[in-house]
């Protein structure tokens, strides 16, 4: 007997060190949140510590910023399930060693049966619960499929990116507090929204910080795919279980959607700022073109000497603001499907003329400010940041829309399917859930992408990487990006301040100003005398930056704002 329980000892150690040791260095029962890190070899920052230490495992292994991305991504599927997905659709962008910049686009894609009007009534009334709750919201994921068009520039054996996940999903982690609290507020909806029990989500008594998040279901996913490639997802077992999903929830994403799905290289948008190379987005993300709109707005504009968050500053940033977002619901959609002007909405000359009737220490109203005349020719979400030794950078930030996407759990896959479609334009004028209105350019067409705003971003100077960076939040993810790099660039603020200071926002419609509860008091007075309204809001983002300094030191920061957390060495 006791040789019995002497041999069980020993296997049960053996196969719990076999377990562990691609987590070798860290503890998914006990971790901390480091907001900041200095490291020299390599540095990842994202959502949640763990997927951070995921990432930097790999880079410790020998893999590149690439693999690391890669790795993180997986692992946040898996420990931060209301952002990080199989089930969503993501960008990255990323400066690779060789000098080459690239863009990958995994934006989910509207199903077959999807139509422009599938969210209206027979009044022609929006619906906008279909487009954001339940299976209808879902577009065709796209994660899967960009994680192995990732694979092109990787180092590493898919296989070995993907081990942290499935040990995190099969064995379990501890959740943080925000974790448990954001999984008790949506009990109630996955309840309502799911066809079959959502096992992993919930359970009867509250969520508590500590306790254990187990995903059997998710990890049998993860380990199809690391069998059988994107195919374990598009096809087979866990294409079946989606459409079966679709069946019992009175979806429409068929075998042949997921089977037709592709993630696609993008140019990546690439502008001077004031002698900066920036790096980011094109459509069908909107971010690249705004942010590209909005610094050429403020460029001509002695910003640095108005001072950080001085009203005159805030002024003009909210100005220019106001005229890209009026420009992105008139002209940007998916580039695959409508004619983009990218060009002409970016000309020097247009966005000289579209300052023209700024008027400094007065509000400018949208109703007057349309989309400019385009002069004749001559698009829950998580971010992360990785940079190796090398010199290769990545931006990534990948999305289910919403907190924990549509809410519907894919029966026996255990992830979470996106609610992506309330980003297209469901009738032209009605508000999306940020509020963003749009037209022609984004409307639901089968296989279209729909328009976004992430905005992954990178900041070359003399050719390296000196900034990377990039946030959700919806709407304000552009100018998130906008102000984290005029913090830096123009104002001199700390990676850290950059951050962490209140953050402001205007997206045209509504025409108001949204700020941080935290923002100063005077320039808010400051901004109504000018005729502003003034709106005091929850967190703006959650952003994430690693800085290199000249001396090749990596300075990592995650937003106060959640769990956010650095990893390095
Ligand atoms: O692609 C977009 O623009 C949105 N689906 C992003 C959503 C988002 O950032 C939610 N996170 N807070």
């Amino acid at each position: 007997m006791r040789r019995i329980i002497l041999i069980g000892l020993v296997i049960l150690c053996k196969y719990s060190a076999y377990a562990q040791q691609p987590l070798a260095g860290f503890n998914p029962y006990a971790y901390t949140i480091d907001k900041t890190g200095t490291f020299k070899q390599g540095a990842v920052v994202s959502a949640h510590p763990l997927a951070s230490q995921a990432g930097n495992l790999i880079l410790q292994q020998g893999g590149n910023a690439v693999d690391a991305a890669i790795a993180t991504q997986l692992a946040l599927a898996v420990v931060y399930p209301g952002a990080g997905n199989l089930g969503g659709g993501g960008f990255l962008v990323a400066h690779l060693k060789n000098g080459k910049n690239i863009a990958i686009d995994y934006r989910e894609t509207a199903p077959d049966k999807a139509g422009r009007d599938m969210y209206l009534d027979a009044q022609g009334n929006a619906n906008t619960t279909l487009s954001q709750d339940g299976h209808l919201a879902a577009g065709i994921p796209g994660t899967v499929a960009g994680l192995f068009a990732s694979m092109k520039y990787a180092s590493l054996p898919f296989s070995k990116l993907i081990e942290p996940a499935i040990l995190l999903a099969e064995k379990g982690f501890a959740i943080s507090e925000g974790e448990a609290q954001s999984l008790n507020a949506h009990k109630a909806k996955f309840i309502r929204l799911n066809t079959t029990h959502p096992i992993a989500f919930v359970k009867a008594q509250p969520w508590k910080a500590g306790d254990t998040l187990i995903q059997k279901e998710l990890a049998r996913t993860l380990q199809l795919v690391k069998a059988k490639g994107a195919a374990g997802f598009y096809t087979g077992e866990t294409a079946h279980k989606i459409v079966a999903e679709m069946k019992r929830g009175r979806g429409i994403i068929t075998l042949d959607d997921l089977k037709k799905y592709k993630a696609k290289e993008r140019i990546p948008v690439v502008f001077n700022y004031k002698g900066y190379t920036i790096v980011t987005m094109p459509p069908p993300s909107s971010g690249g073109i705004c942010l590209q709109q909005m610094m050429g707005m403020v460029e001509q504009y002695p910003l640095a000497t108005y001072g950080f968050q001085s009203p005159q500053a805030v002024q003009l940033m909210v100005e220019a603001e106001r005229r890209a977002y009026a420009d992105r619901a008139e002209y940007m959609g998916d580039a695959d499907f409508v004619k983009v002007p990218a060009a002409q909405l970016v000309q020097p000359a247009y966005l000289k003329s579209r300052m023209k009737d700024f008027v400094s220490a007065k509000a400018g109203n949208s109703e007057k400010l349309k989309a400019g005349q385009l002069l004749p020719e001559s698009e829950e979400t998580t971010h992360l940041c990785v940079v190796d030794a090398a010199g290769n950078a990545v931006s990534v930030t990948t999305t289910l829309n919403g907190s924990y996407g549509s809410n519907v759990v894919v029966g026996g896959a255990g992830f979470l399917l996106n609610n992506e479609m309330d980003d297209f334009s469901i009738k032209p004028g009605v508000p999306n859930m940020y509020g963003l209105v749009g037209s022609e350019a984004n409307a639901i067409a089968p296989g279209k992408r729909m328009l976004s705003s992430m905005t992954p971003t990178i900041v070359l100077q003399q050719q390296h990487p000196i900034l990377v960076t990039g946030t959700p939040g919806g709407s304000t993810i552009i100018t998130s990006v906008f102000q984290t790099l005029l913090n830096i660039l123009e104002f001199n603020l700390s990676p850290e301040e950059a951050v962490n200071k209140p953050k402001f926002h205007h997206q045209w419609l509504p025409d108001q100003i949204d700020v941080e509860k935290d923002f100063p008091e005077s320039t808010i007075m400051a901004l109504e005398q000018m005729g502003y309204k003034v709106v005091k809001r929850d967190a703006i983002g959650r952003t994430e930056v690693i800085k290199i300094n000249t001396n090749r030191t990596l300075e990592a920061v995650g937003d106060k704002r959640g769990d956010d957390s650095v990893a390095g060495q």
